[in-house]
């Protein structure tokens, strides 16, 4: 759908050419509804959610209802959708049921019938029988903002607000999932840059935000954290300020503190306020959407029950050939082993007060997990 006017409710049903959702034969229950955002700069501020690796069952239903009960403009669902590829390795010896798309969207239609859902690509969506990419089945069955060269692979970028979005397809760096390592030849990482430098350049915007489903710096063991990531984009990351970088891919809910040039530049405790300009970029693995849980080799530590956390944690990556390294860091701030979603409100400048972001963790029963404000000097 283009051509739609701004902040308007939209009433619509899904039919077939010729039928009158006006006539007979339409039920209360067949009316979907959602509302357009506001012209740019008009808006009185918005929330947004997020998680990644959602798949199908109890968790992922309550993670999903949690999403309906806080209303955002929309959500990011940072890939690892419907795990119908169970193997997710991006081979075709991988188990793969297609039915389980079906209960996937028959899970989510309550609330993505009215809240938009942005999906990044996650190894789960490599099936590799459809496509030299394996993307077919995406490509079937989302249609997302086709401003990169090429069209709908889970690589776009739009705004919302005050807000820049960037979504990246991180199987394209990964070392420990290589089916698709270096696909784009290139092409995503020039086309990452050339979108931070026109994102910056916008004066109405404040905060950029980028997701992606791999972790470009996680604690958890289960898969690591992307050294392809770590060289290839967080120096653009860096240079252009992005404000906040989501991912899934670990089942578990992981904030780091800010980190300019691979290091922790200072300690921000949950409640506290990073400035992404003085400080760098915030990290958040929020991959509890769902899917079965992972877990850390340190102690979990979060709002309300911090634990002894001042010495550093191993952080595994996979170097190009495969094998994995351990490096020791000190900026995991914030863990939690436990289904989640991320909210963020987002509150534009008003009277000589900055624009904001309030970035919450949610427990599925809404309990705080982490809270931290973004806010740019
Ligand atoms: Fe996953
Ligand atoms: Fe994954």
């Amino acid at each position: 759908m283009d051509q739609l006017i701004p902040d308007t409710t939209y009433y619509y049903v899904v039919g077939r050419q010729g039928h009158d959702p006006a006539g007979q034969g339409t039920r209360l229950g067949d009316v979907g509804s959602f509302r357009t955002a506001p012209a740019p700069g008009r808006g009185a501020g918005f929330t947004f959610t997020a998680f990644g690796d959602q798949g199908i069952g109890y968790n992922a239903a309550a993670t999903g209802n949690l999403i309906a009960g806080l209303d955002p403009a929309f959500h990011l669902h940072m890939g690892d959708l419907s795990y119908a590829n169970a193997g997710g390795s991006g081979k075709t010896g991988d188990a793969y049921d297609a039915r389980l798309w079906d209960s996937f969207f028959v899970q989510n239609d309550p609330v993505a019938s009215r809240t938009p859902w942005m999906p990044a690509i996650g190894n789960h969506e490599m099936e590799p029988w459809y496509g030299a990419d394996g993307y077919g089945g995406m490509r079937a069955r989302f249609t997302t903002p086709d401003n990169a060269w090429n069209q709908s692979t889970g690589i776009y970028s739009w705004r919302y607000q005050n807000v820049g979005l960037i979504s990246l397809d991180g199987n394209d760096v990964c070392y420990n999932t290589p089916a698709n390592l270096d696909y784009t030849k290139g092409k995503q990482k020039k086309w990452l840059e050339s979108r931070l430098a026109a994102l910056r350049a916008d004066t109405g915007i404040d905060f950029v935000v980028v997701y992606l489903h791999q972790c470009t710096y996680s604690t958890c063991h289960d898969n690591g954290a992307e050294l392809g990531a770590q060289q290839d984009w967080a120096p653009l990351f860096d240079k252009y300020q992005v404000d906040l970088v989501l991912s899934g891919h670990n089942h578990v809910y992981e904030r780091t503190d800010p980190i300019r040039a691979g290091k922790a530049t200072r300690k921000v405790a949950s409640g506290d306020t990073v400035d992404p300009v003085k400080d760098g970029t915030t990290y958040v693995v929020a991959g509890g959407g769902g899917g079965g849980l992972y877990s850390f080799p340190a102690a979990d530590t979060y709002l309300g029950h911090e634990t002894a956390n001042d010495k550093s944690v191993p952080m595994v990556v996979s170097d190009r050939s495969g094998h994995n390294q351990t490096v020791k860091v000190t900026w995991s701030r914030v863990r939690y082993t436990g289904y989640c979603l991320v909210a963020v409100d987002v509150t534009p400048a008003v009277a000589g007060r900055p624009a904001r972001m309030e970035v919450r963790s949610l427990m599925e029963d809404g309990t705080a997990v982490d809270r931290v404000t973004v806010q740019r000097s």
